[in-house]
């Protein structure tokens, strides 16, 4: 991600020009998966129809026999499932699919990386770049065996004019013991500047704004600390529920499938200090800092500062929809927990006492992700003594999605002749004010790998921090055992259970309802 400016003209907004990739062959692991279908060939496709990819070819390798005219076919049908390429024309196609190639091969057998080395080879005597892009987009349990034999085949190494890089998909370790083995086997092949680990909820242009909300602007940052704020909420909630990755979810949970990568991703950008820069080391340095100063829970804490539910049956926008235990593929006794709640304190100069509560949960009443800021009440009531509705503290919500946008709420006095007061919202909307949807997260990380960029990555310590809060919960909570685990109705606001973490301390969650989305 290079820093832009974009300053508005008088109409419209002017677009900066469009970044190129480096000239690259990438190649996909995992090419028949879901992964590659929904997210990795549209996001391709729409960098290639935009002109951001002109030297760049895909080779698919995946453990199904098929043609390269077949894997064209493949990934020709995918594409229409993408709300994003509904309006992909011939022409567009024959550009993109004229870059996609396909093996097939075990990928726990070296001769599979033989056969790659060699159609890179090919592709190179045919005038392709000979630098190199691995992702992984396969099983967790591949990542280890495909490191080591990329290794063994020489497809890490660099020279002066070509580059090896490689993404490395979520999840990263289940656990603080297996990242630390996952990190120690990457290295042993790759230095860590060629490691490429994502969160997708990086590449989101709202999360990015983050940052430039917080450094970009003087008026937030000198309330942004334990002396304005009074607690900060993190929500990402989804109306969806689990569907149809029963397996995947039923070993990973609420806690580890979102609080230990995409919420602690966003808790990081809210809290972290300015950086030196905006570059790679500089940023990624910084959020390492904050996930340091949280530290880790003991079993009783854990007990005072998580709630787990699971979702039952319910309706959502009308619709009944069935409980978790009764979805495809789960066992009805699951006690896997699909909502989970944690209050977090950093124990730092700037956050000393105050609590980051993130929530997170599927089949929720709305979808909504969302950081909300809530600052100190006034320190005198002055209108205390006139009819007045009560001012409520000032909250500062951004809208991570939908409905991208900032709300910040402050109190105002009503028209009128008595001194009444009430709160307002001051709103900015994204498709308000730019007229364009973002672009999707995928097509930003992609194109960032391409160009070298590792700021919107994950680094090696810090996916081994952000373990090192998660385990100890994971434990007590294995430890606890499961004799009630609350039950919440699909389509609420989750479980009741919830609602005495915050209140502990005198605060509350927002509702899903709440937030005030300007932009509908
Ligand atoms: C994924 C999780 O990482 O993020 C999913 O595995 C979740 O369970 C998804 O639904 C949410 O991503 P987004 O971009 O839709 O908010």
């Amino acid at each position: 991600m290079s820093a832009v400016v974009v300053e508005p003209s008088a109409a419209q907004f002017e677009q900066p020009s469009l970044p190129q990739a480096e000239p690259c062959v990438v190649v996909i692991f995992g090419a028949t998966g879901d992964l590659t279908r929904r997210k990795l060939m549209p996001a391709l496709c729409r960098l290639t129809n935009q002109g951001c990819l002109e030297k760049v070819r895909i080779l698919g390798v995946g453990r199904s026999d098929m043609t390269d005219d077949a894997f064209q076919a493949y990934v020709h049908e995918a594409l229409k499932d993408s709300d994003k390429l509904e309006r992909l024309n011939e022409e567009e196609w024959r550009e993109f699919s004229q870059r996609l190639h396909y093996m097939s091969g075990e990928l726990d057998d070296d001769k599979t990386y033989r056969e790659v080395a060699a159609r890179i080879e090919e592709f190179a005597s045919e005038g392709a770049s000979k630098n190199l892009l691995f992702y992984l987009a396969t099983p967790p349990s591949l990542f280890s065996t495909i490191v080591k034999r990329l290794g063994a085949a020489g497809l890490n190494n660099e020279d002066d004019d070509h580059w090896s890089r490689i993404i490395v998909e979520k999840p990263f370790g289940r656990d603080l013991e297996s990242a630390k083995a996952l990190n120690a086997t990457i290295r042993e092949v790759f230095k860590e500047k060629q490691v490429y680990r994502i969160d997708h909820y990086l590449g989101k242009d709202t999360v990015q704004n983050i940052l430039v909300f917080r450094f970009g602007n003087s008026m937030f940052e000198p309330i942004w600390n334990r002396n304005y704020v009074d607690y900060v909420e993190i929500t990402a909630a989804e109306s969806v529920g689990v569907g149809s990755r029963a397996s995947y979810y039923e070993e990973a949970g609420a806690l580890r499938d979102m609080v230990a990568n995409h919420l602690l991703q966003l808790l990081t950008l809210t809290a972290m200090e300015p950086p030196v820069a905006f570059d790679a080391d500089s940023v990624r340095e910084e959020k390492v800092q904050v996930l340091r100063s949280i530290r880790r829970m003991k079993p009783e804490q854990v007990i005072e500062r998580t709630v787990r539910a699971q979702y039952g049956p319910g309706e959502i926008d009308g619709e009944k929809v069935k409980g978790y235990k009764e979805e495809e593929g789960i066992k009805p006794d699951s006690t896997t927990e699909t909502y989970a709640a944690v209050e977090f304190h950093i124990s730092n100069w700037r956050w000393s006492g105050v609590p980051f509560y993130v929530r997170t949960g599927k089949s929720l009443g709305r979808h909504l992700t969302e950081i909300a800021v809530h600052l100190k009440r006034t320190p005198q009531a002055l209108f205390a003594r006139t009819p007045v509705d009560e001012i409520e503290p000032n909250v500062i919500a951004l809208r991570i999605q939908p409905n991208e946008g900032i709300t910040v709420t402050f109190g105002a006095k009503r028209p009128g002749l008595e001194m009444c007061t009430t709160t307002v919202h001051m709103d900015f909307c994204y498709q308000r004010e730019f007229g364009v949807e973002p672009p999707d997260a995928y097509e930003m990380l992609l194109l960032d790998v391409m160009r070298g960029d590792a700021t919107l990555f994950i680094r090696g310590d810090e996916a081994e921090e952000q373990w090192r809060l998660i385990t100890p919960i994971e434990e007590a909570w294995a430890s606890e055992g499961v004799r009630d685990l609350p039950i919440y109705a699909a389509g609420s606001d989750g479980p009741a259970e919830a609602d005495d973490l915050p209140a502990g301390n005198g605060h509350h969650w927002r509702s899903l309802n709440e937030s005030h989305a300007g932009c509908d």
